[in-house]
């Protein structure tokens, strides 16, 4: 019978090792046995961007990049974005199953009783630049959430977990939504747990504005809330491993994650969408754009994944509830462009050998322009959405036995040892 090992030779030696396979798998531990001499340090795996290295093992999102598929806890994207809500794949993804009513009604109310933002917070805010960006806010805002809850350091209590879980997924929208007041000159707006998790966000953004409300336009949020909820090891998961691994407060590890994800190539690319399509102003420009592509001068923002090398399942989901908030919103004028762009790129020989499909990003800062939401907030909406996968990460981790502190290994290329020289003599 065939054996599940790999079998390796150390050609500089002459000797053969066997070594365990599990999940078309190895151990990169299993690499220090190999050595030429007793006192090396033994082999290692050299994984810049970590593009082909397992970190964990993990039992909440499933991918398959080749063909498109994504599942939260084994429920397909599609279903939960069509028939679930925001609160209810956070539960989902949190704890494993989806709630059965009364699971859910205790869910509910544990977010909104732990949803009053302290007060000096809203001074905090007060304080900032009104021009400043959102993410960087946010960013500070949850960490400076860790210093009115210290006890969110005991994170071997289950129960302070649960609780810490509780606030972030209820305040983190408040922080957004207040900050998004505050920029505008306009009165922070408290939550109200009358209405849904998508809905008493866009209300604490727009204060009732009907047409800001419209059940289409709530519909659609809860979509996107769903849609970036989780996406398995992203960099902005990592990090939230990588950080929650030396174990500080839940908080502090949330901060930490949302900052890796306000840069460009991650949840940055809906803003960074929007102003390419902005630059680009009219059709007949996207011929000289797409050159200039290829000519790797510049990038097909919301174009490419580390996994997808196939249509992200989430850009489908998303074109299907643009179309239900521009029937409300009137259509977006650079949804033209985008549209011709994604149909001349997808045709293209750069595009097709390299497998680049619009992703995730590619259309959804476009809906959040129609709803009138500001460009510099849509990574903000990202995190909101994302703070339920991150926290999913977290719990998972604590619950895991073979995770350590988390200290990648380098390969040295800096100088042998030298003496110091005295500044006078350099
Ligand atoms: N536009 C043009 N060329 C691209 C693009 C793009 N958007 N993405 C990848 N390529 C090219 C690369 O230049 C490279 O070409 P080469 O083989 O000739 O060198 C090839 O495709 C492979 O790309 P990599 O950079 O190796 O792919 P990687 O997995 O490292 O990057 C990433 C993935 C960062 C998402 C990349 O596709 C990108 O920068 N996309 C644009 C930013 C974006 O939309 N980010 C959002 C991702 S989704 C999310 O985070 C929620």
């Amino acid at each position: 019978m065939a054996k599940n090992t790999l079998t390796l030779i150390d050609n500089r030696v002459d000797k053969t090792y066997e070594i365990e396979i599990e999940s078309a798998t190895i151990r990169a531990k299993d690499l220090r046995q190999i050595k030429v001499t007793e006192d090396e340090f033994g082999m290692m795996s050299y994984d810049p961007s970590f593009e082909n290295t397992a970190s964990c093992k993990s039992g909440i999102t499933f991918i398959d990049g080749d063909k498109g598929i994504l599942r939260y806890r084994g429920y397909p994207i599609e279903q939960l974005a069509e028939s679930s809500n925001q609160l209810e794949v956070s539960k989902l993804l949190i704890d494993g199953e989806l709630p059965n009513e009364k699971e859910f009604r205790k869910w509910q109310l544990d977010i909104q009783s732990n949803n009053a933002v302290p007060e000096p917070i809203k001074d905090i805010i007060q304080a900032f630049p009104k021009n400043a960006h959102p993410m960087g806010t946010l960013i500070s805002l949850v960490a400076a959430l860790s210093t009115f809850y210290p006890e969110a350091k005991n994170i071997t209590n289950d129960k302070e977990n649960y609780l810490n879980i509780c606030r972030l997924i209820a305040q983190v929208p408040i922080l957004a939504a207040h900050f998004y007041r505050h920029s505008q000159n306009l009165t922070l707006i408290p939550p109200d747990n009358s209405l849904s998790y998508a809905e008493n966000l866009l209300n604490m953004m727009f204060d009732g504005d009907e047409k800001k409300l419209h059940p289409n336009i709530v519909d659609a949020m809860d979509k996107l809330l769903i849609l970036h909820a989780d996406h398995e090891q992203n960099c902005s998961a990592s990090v939230m491993r990588n950080v929650g691994s030396s174990e500080p407060d839940p908080y502090s590890s949330v901060s930490a994650a949302a900052s890796a994800l306000y840069g460009p190539l991650h949840g940055g690319a809906n803003e960074a969408v929007l102003e390419m399509l902005g630059d680009i102003q009219t059709a007949d420009d996207i011929r000289s754009f797409l050159d200039k592509v290829q000519n790797k001068e510049v990038k097909l923002m919301g174009f490419g994944h580390r996994v997808y090398k196939a249509y992200d399942p989430r850009a489908k989901c998303i074109k299907k509830a643009a179309d239900s908030v521009f029937a409300i919103t009137g259509t977006n004028p650079l949804l033209d462009i985008a549209l011709q762009l994604e149909s001349i790129a997808l045709s293209e020989e750069y595009f097709i050998a390299r497998n680049l499909y619009p992703n995730v990003d590619f259309y959804s800062g476009l809906i959040y322009q129609s709803m009138g939401i500001p460009t510099e907030m849509f990574t903000v909406l990202f995190a909101i959405g994302r703070t339920a996968g991150w926290l999913a990460q977290w719990k998972e981790l604590l619950s895991d036995d073979e995770q350590k502190i988390a200290r990648p290994r380098q390969i040295y290329t800096g100088y042998g040892s030298r003496n110091y020289i005295d500044v006078s003599k350099r």
